[in-house]
């Protein structure tokens, strides 16, 4: 694989310049070799769809993007406009813009939906305020006094990502959103995605629905074995029977 020591966004370059950029990273659960040189550039504005088999490793790369402790990041670069994100913590890298919206969604037991969102907005810098996440989620808004615990699975999905949003965000990566939802909730939750589109956040989405997700997304990436095998547009993935068939089983 070849590495490049290019590094983006440094003073005096093109505009070319990717806004995320990450090279060839290499990630462990202790002896576990899972991220095995991932590479890739993320324009601003972008919708990358990640896809991929079960046990890919595409969760281990979304982790390590944020700087989870988890897999560890032994080698390799990523860059958000210019920072050196490899040389942070999780929480340094949250501060950063970049916000993880995990599978697991993360909701604080014996808080509210507001107080959940309000303790997102503890640190600085903050990202929308309380109201305008009402306003893009009527139905946290409608719910901002009941315990964020007890909200349905889709509703619990909602305040994941409003959660993020209420953090300053560039980048947003979300791992399995549609995951266990009722299909008319997918639906629902893909117009907050696609909303999030419209405002041109970077967004790097994980799902195993590969066709909601590609039909969201400008670009695509396959990762198989920790390694990407594809990158390229939706439509050619779509008209590419073999990578279908072979990874993402559509
Ligand atoms: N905490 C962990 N400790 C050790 N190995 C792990 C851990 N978490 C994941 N792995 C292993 O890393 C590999 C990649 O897992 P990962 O969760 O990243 O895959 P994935 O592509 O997200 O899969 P899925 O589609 O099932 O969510 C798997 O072999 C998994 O068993
Ligand atoms: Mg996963």
């Amino acid at each position: 694989m070849t590495t490049t020591l290019t590094r983006p966004h440094l003073s005096g370059e093109s505009q070319a310049t990717p806004f995320f950029s990450v090279r060839d990273i290499h990630s462990y659960y202790g002896e576990s070799y899972i991220v095995q040189g991932v590479s890739f550039d993320v324009n601003e504005g972008d919708v990358v769809a990640l896809l991929g088999r079960n046990g890919a490793g595409k969760s281990s790369t979304l982790r390590t993007l944020a700087r989870a402790a988890e897999p560890e990041l032994k080698s390799g670069e990523i860059w958000l406009r210019g920072e050196a994100i490899h040389k942070l913590k999780d929480f340094q890298a949250a501060q950063k813009g970049i916000q993880l919206v995990q599978e697991d969604r993360r909701i604080i037991p014996g808080l509210t939906v507001e107080e959940n969102l309000q303790l997102a907005q503890i640190a600085e810098p903050k990202g929308w305020p309380l109201e305008q996440i009402y306003q893009h989620f009527p139905r946290l808004a409608e719910r901002r006094k009941q315990e964020g615990i007890t909200l349905s699975g889709g509703e619990q999905q909602m305040l994941a990502v409003a959660r993020a949003l209420a953090r300053d965000i560039k980048l947003l990566l979300l791992d399995e959103p549609y995951e266990g939802l009722a299909p008319v909730i997918v639906r629902e939750i893909e117009g907050i995605v696609r909303e999030i589109k419209a405002l041109g956040i970077t967004t790097i989405i994980v799902e195993q629905n590969a066709v909601a997700a590609l039909q969201l997304a400008n670009r695509a990436l396959i990762l198989d074995m920790g390694q990407i095998v594809y990158s390229g547009s939706p439509d050619e993935l779509l008209a590419n029977e073999d990578l279908r068939n072979q990874y993402l089983a559509i």
